[in-house]
């Protein structure tokens, strides 16, 4: 039997981390890390981490993801996002190891009024989008094409009993209250953590290499998901869609993040519907939550 691939991960303690990290460890061997043992801002870390492993992939999710705190902090954000990123290629390059770079829809300037592909040009429109796009450009001036995958995640929902993001919040809210507000004019594409975990097992096993994007399908605003969230929790509680005014953020936020998955649709690879993988997350916190 042959050995299995080893895939060394950073940021692997966050919401998409777990189950991405548990989803992979059935085929493959994986070592989680994160703050503080690796720092990808810390080349000596990254190296060291490199020759005790010895990995086939970097999977590298560590980022900084809090949109407000990038913006509030370009430096912080760009230390991690972009500079931790190329620290993470470079090591991968003088080892000639691949990288797996989680990236995201927030890299689109979302003037659009239609999803994004992957042919359209990033304009990123506030800082962790900046960041996260030169992350992937350092990717690519850092590595050979056969040696780099860049996934582009949507509105990533995981986590489980942990979940402390949009649809964790929701589930919980709508189980205490009986009239809640959401945004209804800002679009994105819902992703379900564990369908990346599955999408990264079948792109490492038929060795595909590119930027793709990768969320479930879908076209909706939180408004969409919040209704969709007590309809499938069976709760009593009214939802009423507001402009994204309403919530002021220091990050701006593009109105348009949804993505279409053009070149996994190429590969013959199709990510299910959001609201398919959403139910099967919902049935998921009803376990872990009991409630
Ligand atoms: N969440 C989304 O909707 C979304 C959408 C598209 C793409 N993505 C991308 O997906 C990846 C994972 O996101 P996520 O939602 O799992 O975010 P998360 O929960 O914030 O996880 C990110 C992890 O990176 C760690 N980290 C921060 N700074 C680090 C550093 N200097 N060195 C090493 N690790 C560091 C964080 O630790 P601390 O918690 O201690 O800071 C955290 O455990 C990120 O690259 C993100 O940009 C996320």
């Amino acid at each position: 039997m042959s050995p299995k691939i080893k895939i060394l991960a950073t940021g692997a303690g966050g919401m998409l981390g777990g189950d991405v990290i548990k989803e992979l460890s059935e085929k493959f061997e994986v070592f989680p890390t994160d703050l503080p043992e690796l720092d990808v801002r810390n080349k000596e870390a990254i190296n060291r981490w490199m020759g005790k492993i010895k990995p086939d992939y970097v999977l590298h999710m560590a980022a900084i993801t809090d949109l407000d705190l990038c913006e509030e902090n370009p430096e912080l954000a760009d230390a991690v996002n972009h500079i931790g990123t190329l620290n993470v290629a470079e090591a991968c390059e003088k080892t000639g190891t691949s990288i797996i770079y989680i990236s995201t829809s927030g890299i689109f300037s979302g003037r659009k009024k239609s999803p994004y592909s992957e042919n359209d040009k990033p304009i990123p429109q506030n800082a962790y989008g900046k960041t996260k796009y030169l992350g992937e450009l350092a990717v690519e001036k850092t590595l050979p094409s056969e040696c780099r995958l860049i996934l582009r995640a949507g509105w990533l929902f995981g986590g489980g009993k942990k979940d402390i993001k949009f649809v964790g919040k929701i589930y919980k809210l709508v189980h205490r209250l009986d009239k809640l507000t959401a945004v209804n004019d800002i679009y994105g594409s819902p992703n379900y953590s564990v369908d990346i975990g599955k999408l990264i097992d079948y792109l490492i096993t038929n060795k595909v290499n590119g930027i793709y994007h990768a969320s479930n399908e879908g076209c909706v605003t939180r408004f969409d998901i919040a209704e969709e969230i007590v309809r499938l929790a069976g709760v009593d509680c009214r939802v009423e869609p507001v402009p994204a005014t309403d919530f002021p953020t220091r990050a701006p936020r593009p109105p348009m993040e949804a993505m279409t998955n053009k070149k996994l649709e190429k590969l013959g690879y199709k990510m299910r519907g959001w609201k398919e993988a959403l139910a099967e997350y919902i049935d998921r916190l009803k376990c872990e939550l009991e409630y």
